[in-house]
């Protein structure tokens, strides 16, 4: 199970959810499963429109980063990532600073979601 925090001014304050482990859920779908207002427009991908800031608070090993080929071109484009970011997601599993909330599965760690 992992806690996954929403944070925004437009929110009265955070929120924090439970995710349930191996679920497949995007981002996305946990936060409109809970009724959190992240921004989006086509869910596939493509408009840049959900891009979140996610930090991930857990002391374990990070789970791989995947991130999609779309995912890498429309937060490179929006300038939300630099191609080193990039590398070192796939490389060391390091987390890049922000995410398409429509491209990021939810997994067995805790984080917290800036939008
Ligand atoms: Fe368009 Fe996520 S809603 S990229």
């Amino acid at each position: 199970m992992a806690n996954v925090t929403f944070s925004s001014p437009s929110m009265k304050k955070d929120v924090t959810v439970y995710a349930v482990a191996g679920d497949t859920q995007t981002l996305l779908s946990v936060a409109q499963a809970h009724k959190i207002p992240v921004h989006f427009e086509c869910e596939n991908g493509e408009c840049g429109s959900c891009a979140v800031e996610v930090m991930v608070l857990s002391n374990k090993t990070p789970c791989a980063v995947a991130l999609t080929e779309k995912e890498k071109a429309v937060l490179r484009l929006s300038g939300k990532i630099t191609p080193e970011q990039i590398a070192q997601a796939e490389n060391a599993d390091t987390p890049p600073p922000y995410r398409l909330a429509c491209q990021f599965i939810v997994r067995n760690e805790d984080i917290v979601v800036k939008f």
